[in-house]
């Protein structure tokens, strides 16, 4: 059966460090993901196959709630490559579009990361900018952006001038 994707709970803290350890060491900290817990309660997800936690994701938004950022992603080794991660995005663009004022979603990823840079051009994202020495001299990080419209900047055309000099 598919995995199963839901907002993850405070109770599911250990089960997603354990993962993240497992997957990618020193890239995810328990002290880290309680803060976006407290931050973003509404913007992280779980991927549940039966009991077991096979991946989960994060993301966030700014103060003013019109930039998104998707934060971290992760799908357990022997569940990737079936579209689950992709499932990820979706879930967290999904939460994210409710703010009416979202107008670009930004996501950090690192040029090697090829399975991601995929699964994020499959949504619209494209590279936006390289900032440089982001993480310490000659460590840069890569930007991709998705940019959205939201209703309110859609403006009506005025209506057309109707000359008086004729
Ligand atoms: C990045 C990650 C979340 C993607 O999850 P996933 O479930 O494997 O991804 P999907 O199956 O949804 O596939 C995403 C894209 O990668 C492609 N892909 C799948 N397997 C691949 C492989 N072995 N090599 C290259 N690309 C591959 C897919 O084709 C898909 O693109 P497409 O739909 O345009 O064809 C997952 O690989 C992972 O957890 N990696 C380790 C942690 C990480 O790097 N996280 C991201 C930074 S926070």
């Amino acid at each position: 059966m598919e995995p199963i994707i839901t907002i993850a709970g405070r109770e599911d803290f250990a089960e997603m460090i354990q993962l993240a350890d497992l997957t990618m060491p020193d890239r995810m900290n328990l002290h880290e993901l309680k803060k976006y817990f407290e931050l973003f309660p509404d913007l992280i997800f779980k991927a549940t196959d039966g009991r077991q936690i096979v991946g989960f994701c994060c993301a966030g938004i700014d103060m003013y709630q019109s930039a998104g950022w998707l934060l971290f992603n992760l799908v357990k080794p022997e569940y990737q490559g079936k579209g689950l991660g992709k499932r990820l995005i979706k879930a967290r663009l999904t939460a994210l579009e409710k703010f009416p004022n979202l107008s670009r979603v930004l996501v950090t990823v690192s040029k090697e990361n090829t399975r991601s840079i995929r699964a994020l051009e499959s949504f619209g994202f494209y590279f936006s900018h390289r900032e440089y020495d982001y993480y310490g001299p000659g460590k840069d990080r890569d930007i991709f952006e998705l940019l959205f419209l939201p209703p309110t900047s859609i403006t009506t055309l005025p209506e057309p001038v109707v000359s008086l000099n004729c």
